[in-house]
């Protein structure tokens, strides 16, 4: 009895140990796999990314070298009066500078301004010491002084270019202009136009209202203008041929107003993002068009269209505003025809979702005390910090990175990361598959966004807020890639 007993004893022991054992393996087995499966999903998600942009570019040797200068001016805006403005080699929008993919520019800048400036080069990859951002990488250039800016851009498509001083004067004055870097499709469209909408907070004498950076802007989503334009003009128009294809390049270049351009009846698709071509094109209208923001869009002209005019409106808000024509005249032309350009390297990063967030950067706006003076005593921050007060993150150069959104504000936040192009990974925690890569993405009020991308150009990058009143009140910091 006593024996059996123990026996018993021992055999349930046994089990006992057994049991305990293989829950030791099993822990440890589920450990490793779960610690490997992290890793290869980073590492599998940077093999994801391939080649979907380049880490360098091959230079043709090609110089395109361009004298700017910025100064005063004027330009009609409404016929009979004139409005001063500050622009770019006399006009606004400033040159639309075209050069080839391979090519390097040079650009020899004057400042003829009242005003200390800077130029950035929005959505370009270009060396770091080229990038324009006061405090980070380059002094102001100060009113009579000059500065040369050299580079080979990496990538083909549509960019722009402003100051990165006291952007919202600057900007809204009017210093914009675009860098189109081309590739060999360019030329195989009918056309290949581009519109840099804009607006404008005009006094009733049309000239451009001298109150910067309003408590009421700041508290509310920056600068929205009373007057839009297209290419500074009120009714911009666009005259094609039946059969026509037309490359359309939208340059968001507002200080503050967001835009969803809407293209009626037309076959308009847009093959590419913030410069980058998109994997899929998809319909193009209603795609929301934020401050720093461009689409580049392929229209098809109908062959029966002759005598038809198509207007093309922004329906952001609930009203909707015209923001140019194209009208149809003359013989029919044969449409070209090729297949969408499209980048189909862009990883869907479906598992994105679950890797590590890298950095969380909270938005939100607090009082200054005193509450005094320029800036109508509101701040906007990142993680509480007001700039030139920030902290720089560093990235991890060439591997997979995902960062974190949180807007704790009630305003739109379109925020823009220099030197990178990213994806959007999810909106307030649900998977998004955006089929492109971006440069600014805009945080609707109390919106969560993870993007996720993978550094490849190195040195202290800005990160801002792209509403400009946000921005001179704070809204940025830095990133570091090394
Ligand atoms: Cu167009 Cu720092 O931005
Ligand atoms: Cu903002």
């Amino acid at each position: 009895m006593t024996i059996r007993l123990n026996i018993h004893k021992i055999k349930n022991y046994a089990k006992f140990l057994i049991i305990m054992v293989l829950i030791a393996i099993l822990g440890l087995v589920s450990i490793t796999i779960g610690s490997k499966s992290e890793n290869i999903s980073a590492e599998s998600l940077r093999d994801e990314f391939g080649i979907a942009y380049t880490e360098d570019i091959e230079e043709n040797g090609n110089v395109v070298e361009i004298d700017l200068e910025a100064s005063e001016g004027e330009i009609e805006i409404f016929d009979g009066y004139k409005t001063k403005v500050w622009n770019y080699n006399g006009s606004v929008p400033g040159p639309e500078i075209r050069i080839k993919l391979g090519d390097t520019l040079k650009v020899n800048f004057t400042n003829n301004l009242p005003d200390e400036t800077t130029i950035h080069w929005h959505g370009v990859r270009v060396p770091n010491a080229m990038d324009g951002v006061p405090g980070i990488n380059q002094d102001p250039i100060e009113p009579g002084d000059s500065f040369v800016y050299e580079f080979t851009p990496k990538d083909a498509g549509t960019f722009w270019f402003h100051p990165h001083v006291r952007g919202s004067e600057q900007l809204e004055r009017g210093l914009f202009g675009t860098l189109i870097v081309e590739d060999d499709i360019s030329d195989q469209y009918s056309k290949d136009i581009v519109w840099v909408v804009d607006d404008w907070r005009l006094t009733d004498n049309y000239q451009v209202d001298p109150y910067f950076v309003t408590g009421h802007d700041l508290a509310h989503d920056g600068r929205w203008g009373n007057v839009i334009t297209v290419n500074a003009n009120l009714n911009e128009s666009l005259t094609v041929q039946p059969g026509e294809r037309i490359r359309l390049r939208i340059v968001n270049s507002s200080n503050a107003r967001v835009y969803a351009p809407s293209f009626g009846r037309l076959d308009a698709k847009i093959i590419a993002v913030d410069g980058m071509y998109v994997k899929e094109v998809q319909n193009a209208s209603n795609f929301e068009l934020s401050p720093g923001n461009r689409i580049d869009v392929d229209i098809k002209i109908p062959s029966d269209a002759d005598g038809e005019s198509y207007k093309i409106f922004d329906n952001y808000t609930r009203y909707s505003n015209q923001l140019g024509i194209i009208n149809v005249e003359g013989e029919v032309v044969e449409t070209p025809s090729f297949e969408y350009p499209t980048n189909p390297y862009i990883p869907d990063w479906e598992d994105a979702i679950n890797a590590e967030v890298d950095k969380e950067y909270r938005l939100n706006a607090r009082r200054t005390s005193g509450g005094m003076g320029m800036m109508g005593g509101i701040e906007w921050t990142i993680n509480d910090k007001a700039y030139p007060d920030y902290e720089p993150f560093e990235f991890k150069y060439n591997e997979f990175n995902k960062i974190k959104f949180t807007n704790e504000s009630y305003r739109l936040h379109p925020m823009h990361l220099h030197g990178q192009f990213f994806k959007v990974i999810s909106r307030n925690g649900k998977q998004v598959n955006e089929l492109f890569f971006r440069d600014t993405v805009l945080l609707g009020p109390q919106e969560t966004v993870e993007i996720a991308f993978i550094p490849l150009d190195k040195g202290e990058w800005a990160q801002h807020c792209h509403i400009q009143e946000h921005a001179d009140a704070g809204m940025m910091n830095t990133v570091i890639v090394k």
